[in-house]
């Protein structure tokens, strides 16, 4: 689909301006209507890896108008440096393998309670919440990711179940991901029905396990089979999510379509197709908070808006200047990413010639596999002035790649939700996107930014001549950006979907109850 200057109608969002770090965030719930511990292995606040870190600030505060939400996690060594008072509130005993552990109780400066897990042994270490190599989720994982996330998963059942000692008892768990995964079956063990919400993030990473695993952990032999937490043979962390929890989510319509067919499905389709079935599954989009704002984000040079950008030419200048790049008048293409099989970087690599022959400029800025890294490098080297390459994860340069770029390419082989897409929107970079999962959702092509239908290379190169021609055209590259820029995709519209499934669920569980008295 395409679009003409006209077709636009400007509709610039009146979000109120509010900063994660001000007092006001948290107002007093209105409709206190449930009590609910948000169970994740990353937060922005302290620790990021991908998404799932903004997710886990951003969501539980866009709800905590009308929840008492909490937040449950490990308290790793970026956590207790954080200058908060933590106050001990809690302990739990050793269970099988996993140690015995405290639990800590502090508040950030806007009011939101964050409940860590207190295990130096598991969790104060150098390096990151995965792992120390690159890239997160997937190679160089520590080697006791199962007893630390078991652990996890075990005090989330153990709160839950009011077995911690702590003034506060949740009435519904919200997990995320497979780190979370053993925390419904955990509470099923125990012999506890407290409902549970548990969100794909992403399905390729799953927590598989030798099943040997299973006595360290505490799961009983009779959970070993294939209603229960195997996999082909293994002990699978994901599976145990999906098949213990309430009701599973994932983080975009499409993607929960996607994963219930064996090309996206991980070998779970089936089990998600069941799910879906039952009614037991969907997708709720995830948003962006107003940290991401250029009127307002003081990591960029210049601010700027939809209705006067001129501030993004200062963006762009520093990002050429700190990459080493040639001054000019052509587009900047950026990624941001972690360099994964997943994010289609290779297909990148292989257009970078073509870009630069076309007169862009290509920026990056990620880490993942070290043969990814290396050949970014060497395009930086072979293409000094129009390409430049930084390894590593940096919050304030991404910011001002979001900021400084005009195309964000974002080729991703699978994606279930995407927050990068929808921040370059924000900040007047118009995406250029596989035609997957939450990209599929949140762009509009043509329109807000770019889609391709098949990850290969012409498709690809189809999409970014588009957006060269686009880019000459500048009445309509300014329509465009003007409504990336005013996209909404606020958390704002999270609320009410994940309130009514929080009661759905618990209203169940009521039923439940009643029925077995
Ligand atoms: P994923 O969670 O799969 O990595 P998302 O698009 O949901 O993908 O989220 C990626 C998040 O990580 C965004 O906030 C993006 O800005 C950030 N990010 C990715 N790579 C880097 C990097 N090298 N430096 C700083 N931020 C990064
Ligand atoms: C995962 C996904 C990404 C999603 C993020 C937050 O890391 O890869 O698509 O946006 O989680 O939900």
């Amino acid at each position: 689909m395409t679009i003409t200057a006209s077709d636009l109608t400007l509709d610039v969002p009146h979000d109120t301006q509010r900063n994660r770090d001000e007092p006001s965030v948290l107002a007093t719930p209105s409709h206190p209507s449930q009590r609910i511990l948000f169970v994740t292995p990353e937060i922005a606040d302290f620790v990021k890896v991908g998404g799932l870190g903004d997710v886990s600030s951003a969501l539980p505060r866009a709800l905590a108008a009308h929840h008492d939400i909490r937040i449950l996690i490990p308290a790793y060594r970026e956590v207790l440096n954080s200058g908060l008072t933590i106050r001990r509130v809690g302990s739990l005993p050793a269970h099988a393998d996993l140690p015995a552990c405290e639990v800590g109780e502090m508040t950030c400066a806007d009011g939101l309670i964050i409940y860590v897990l207190l295990c130096p042994e598991l969790y104060e270490r150098e390096g990151g919440p995965y792992g120390t190599g690159p890239g997160g989720y997937g190679s160089g994982g520590w080697n006791d990711n199962d007893i630390r996330f078991a652990r996890l998963s075990l005090a989330a059942a153990e709160i839950a179940a009011g077995h911690a000692g702590l003034d506060w008892q949740p009435q519904l768990l919200h997990l995320n991901d497979w780190t979370c995964g053993l925390a419904p079956a955990y509470l099923r063990w125990l012999g506890h029905t407290v409902p549970s919400v548990f969100t794909i993030h992403n399905l390729a990473y799953q927590g598989l396990y030798d099943k040997s695993r299973c006595a360290a952990l505490g799961i009983p032999e009779s959970a070993f089979h294939i209603e229960g937490v195997e996999y082909y043979d293994k002990l699978s962390f994901m599976k145990a999510g999906i098949v213990y929890a309430s009701y599973v989510t994932t983080v975009s319509a499409t993607y929960a379509q996607e994963i219930t067919t064996p090309e996206f499905g991980c070998g779970l389709d089936g089990l998600l197709r069941c799910k879906a079935e039952q009614g037991r599954l969907s997708g709720i989009p995830n948003g962006i908070d107003d940290s991401w704002d250029p009127r307002t984000d003081a990591h960029l040079v210049q601010a700027f808006s939809a209705n006067d950008w001129r501030g993004k030419r200062a963006n762009a200048d520093y990002v050429r200047h700190r990459f080493g790049l040639a001054p000019s008048a052509g587009p900047l293409f950026a990624m941001v990413s972690r360099m994964v099989h997943q994010k289609g970087v290779d297909l990148v690599i292989e257009a970078a010639p073509s870009i630069v022959q076309a007169g862009g400029q290509l920026v990056f800025i990620g880490s993942g596999e070290q043969r990814v890294e290396a050949q970014l490098d060497r395009l930086a080297e072979r293409y000094p002035g129009a390409v430049g390459a930084y390894i590593g994860f940096a919050e304030e340069e991404a910011r001002c790649i979001y900021a400084g770029s005009d195309f964000l390419l974002m080729p991703s082989r699978f994606e279930p939700c995407g927050l990068s897409q929808m921040y370059a929107q924000r900040f007047g970079s118009l995406p250029i996107a596989h035609r997957t999962g939450g990209l599929a959702d949140t762009i509009e092509d043509g329109v807000t930014g770019f889609l391709f239908d098949e990850v290969n290379q012409a498709s690809f190169m189809q999409a970014i001549q588009q957006a060269f021609s686009v880019y000459h055209s500048t009445e309509l590259f300014y329509a465009m950006r003007r409504a990336a820029m005013t996209g909404r995709y606020h958390w704002r519209q999270s609320i009410a979907p994940y309130t009514q499934l929080y009661q759905r669920i618990s209203a169940e569980a009521g039923v439940e109850a009643q029925a077995a008295e």
